[in-house]
């Protein structure tokens, strides 16, 4: 892989003089038309079936330079076909932007982003993003609309699976790694695409879970623990935000003058171009906002949301007539087309509008690709639970292992929500992986036990082919689970497989339980009653309820949705050559009925009964944020301060000693939490505030550093509305989670 060169962001010339010739020239429908950005799914014969926009509209709009953006396309080929249409059919020769959801890989698939957060290794996820962003620039894109960086702390909101999890510190941090990955150091940077952080802002914690359902905030929410992530990923660089479908607060969020103008551009000085989620400006009407379709592009127009992604007939189609009535000015019409045609001039697009098709395939078949993809879900996988060190698994020592559960040979379900583009021959699930690794000495026999569950109302996912779990005729339920118990009992050991297909998790896929679905704990409980040791495979997106299994199961794996090397790199977990070293990027509930459970909570009356809030179940998590465990053991000591006292502007040093007291080489994340005793609001009981993910090899030690600072103890007051920095007494966790016991304090003077 190529790394563009290094330059200064800030430094890269503006290209304002073209942009001004350019909008001279242009009338108010052309402009309108720079606005607008068509999903096109393709011709009418394609497997999605008829979209609702229909593919010879598109293209006459694009002809007669009607449309600023496409999305929804990957193949090369296609891409230039339109992209000519629209340069050399519009008066001003000007290309079209090429956007997609590259979400975790376009060709080569990564683990899904909770999965890569659960990595808390910002490497791996920029190196992750880089080649996603290598892929989508060799078949034409030029912009991913990610990375989704709303915080989640609702399970029951299907989305979560694309976030990195309920903490605004790791957020932020995983936000930047994503960004630096697709977009490199520079707006136009060879082989990387715009990144869109979305979905500005809170859209992650709708009432009850519910995907597009309102959003209620406190100030002190918003910008201590929703804003963060978007900061982060404006900070490294990101060109591009994309719109919220949901109101926030009573004002619909893409309308939302605030966050937009007061907020983003104000006071984050962001001067990238803003879209609004798709058909999200047209839903201005919808929300009870708008009175009608140019009263919304007005209002989308005036709060700087730049480019519109419609569905159908974009509202800024209908700007001319806003114009007209005097609802939005022709300069606040120019500032959003000036912002369209900057990203593109920056891009280069006007002087290489077209992309390689040869080279394409090229580097969509790089194996170096694969490659970090393995090394990612490797990465990835967490372990929840190893009673007797049941893991890693000696081969020698097993003359048969049963694989149970659909789950386990499902290469679309392997693969997880959000990806279009994959190459299925390629994917490799959990019982191929295990087969090839373990396939010469043991024998590796598969039952899938239940047939796949499936939910109540079908997703809007569907129309892409494959997406749906099989529903296979002749399904002997019955027989089926025998088969898979009978497997079970005569086999030294029994790998199950459990979770939710991919469509019951993503964009309208919210639940109302965690529960595994269909007939799926059954299966579990039948083999684990055989007595056959279990292994516990979980390919997930949320947390789901496992109380029963972490009461009778020795081993539980977390592998997410690993992606296309999924199988090789669980084959690698659970055979040692590779070690888990994940952590949970959320608390992990018992049960539905105890969410919102995060860490970061505060405390008030009687909070030695915090364990017993409810009167029918604990009220602490089943694991708590930033938990898993090693086949390696650590062990932490001489936690040190540098300085006991800090003035506002002062940082302090805290370092520990981390010692692996094993006889196997494993990864530690070292996390560092803080706790501001007392000040001008209540602040919660802990708060990440610092992390590392280390190698240490058996017996080895190492001494990690983390600095404390201003921007670690500062938070928003809701009473002052700013940013304050107390006079206080912090204490200081460091440890292997949220549940660190080693610690020490320092104050603040606050002077
Ligand atoms: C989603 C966005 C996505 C867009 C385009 C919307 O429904 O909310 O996250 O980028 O579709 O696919």
């Amino acid at each position: 892989m190529t790394d563009p060169q290094r330059s200064d962001p800030r430094t890269e010339s503006v290209p304002r003089a073209r942009i001004d010739e350019l909008l001279a020239g242009m009338s108010l429908e052309e402009k309108a038309g720079q606005l607008s950005q068509y999903f096109y799914f393709g011709a009418p014969d394609a497997a999605v079936g008829e979209a609702p926009q229909a593919h010879g509209e598109v293209e006459e709009v694009l002809a007669r330079g009607g449309a600023g953006s496409l999305l929804f396309m990957t193949d090369p080929a296609e891409i230039n076909r339109m992209q000519r249409l629209a340069v050399e059919g519009s008066r001003h020769g000007i290309p079209v932007l090429f956007g997609f959801d590259v979400i975790h890989g376009l060709r080569t698939v990564f683990p899904v982003p909770i999965a890569m957060a659960a990595s808390w290794d910002p490497e791996t996820i920029e190196r992750g993003q880089a080649v996603a962003a290598r892929e989508s620039r060799a078949v034409g894109l030029h912009w991913t609309f990610a990375p989704m960086v709303d915080i989640a702390r609702d399970p029951r909101w299907g989305r979560i699976v694309e976030g990195a999890g309920e903490d605004p510190y790791l957020g932020a941090a995983v936000a930047a790694a994503q960004v630096r990955g697709f977009q490199g150091d520079h707006l136009g940077a060879p082989e990387r695409v715009i990144a869109g952080p979305k979905h500005f802002a809170g859209y992650g914690a709708a009432v009850g879970g519910r995907d597009y359902d309102e959003v209620n905030l406190s100030d002190a929410e918003l910008w201590n623990v929703y804003f963060p992530p978007f900061q982060a990923a404006l900070a490294a660089g990101a060109g591009n935000v994309m719109t919220a479908y949901m109101d926030l607060n009573g004002i619909p969020a893409s309308g939302n003058h605030w966050l937009f103008t007061e907020v983003l551009r104000g006071r984050w000085g962001f001067d990238g171009f803003v879209v609004s989620d798709a058909n999200a400006v047209r839903n201005l009407v919808t929300h009870g906002f708008a009175v009608d379709l140019a009263d919304a592009a007005a209002r989308g127009v005036n709060v700087g949301v730049d480019l519109e992604m419609a569905m159908t007939d974009p509202a800024y189609s209908h700007l001319p007539e806003a114009v007209e009535r005097g609802d939005v000015s022709i300069e606040a019409v120019d500032a959003c087309v000036r912002r369209v045609l900057e990203a593109k001039l920056r891009l280069g697009l006007f002087e290489e509008p077209y992309v390689d098709v040869d080279r394409a395939r090229t580097v969509l078949a790089d194996p170096a690709h694969r490659e970090v993809a393995r090394v990612a879900a490797e990465r990835s996988a967490v372990l929840l639970r190893n009673e007797g060190d049941l893991l890693p698994l000696d081969p020698a020592s097993l003359a048969s292992v049963a694989v149970v559960g659909a789950l386990a040979d499902s290469k679309r379900d392997t693969l997880g929500p959000w990806v279009f583009d994959f190459d299925l021959d390629e994917t490799v699930t959990v019982l191929a992986g295990l087969q090839d690794r373990l396939g010469g000495s043991t024998e590796v026999r598969y039952a899938p036990g239940i047939r796949p569950a499936q939910r109540k109302f079908p997703s809007m996912f569907d129309m892409f082919p494959g997406n749906t779990p099989p529903d296979p005729e002749n399904f002997d339920d019955e027989a089926e689970l025998q088969r898979a118990v009978d497997l079970a009992r005569t086999s030294d050991l029994a790998i199950v497989v459990v979770g939710e297909w991919q469509q019951m998790i993503g964009e309208a896929a919210s639940r109302s339980s965690l529960e595994l679905p269909g007939r799926q704990l059954e299966l579990l409980q039948a083999v684990v009653a055989t007595g056959t040791p279990v292994v516990l495979l979980l390919l997930n997106g949320r947390p789901l309820d496992l109380r029963w299994a972490v009461e009778h199961v020795p081993a539980i794996l977390d592998i997410w949705y690993p992606g296309s090397q999924g199988g090789t790199a669980v084959a690698n977990l659970l055979l040692g050559d590779a070690t888990p070293g994940g952590k949970l990027p959320f608390a992990w509930p018992r049960t539905v009925g105890q969410v919102p459970i995060n860490y970061a909570h505060t405390t008030s009356h009687e909070p030695v009964n915090q364990a017993r809030r409810y009167w029918d179940e604990e009220s602490t998590p089943l694991f708590p944020f930033g938990y898993g465990l090693s086949y390696a053991r650590f062990g932490y000591a001489d936690l040190v301060l540098d300085a006991l006292e800090l003035n506002r502007d002062q940082s302090l040093t805290a370092s520990v000693t981390v010692t692996n007291t094993s006889d196997r080489d494993g990864d530690e994340v070292v996390q560092l939490y803080l706790h501001q005793r007392h000040g001008s609001a209540s602040r919660p009981v802990r708060e990440l505030k610092g992390f590392r993910r280390i190698h240490l090899e058996a017996g080895a030690s190492e001494t990690v550093e983390f600095g404390i600072g201003p921007d670690e103890l500062r938070y928003w007051n809701a009473a002052v509305r700013d940013f304050v920095l107390d006079a206080s007494t912090f204490d200081v966790w460091v440890g292997g989670d949220s549940t660190a016991q080693l610690t020490t304090t320092f104050t603040t003077t606050g002077q």
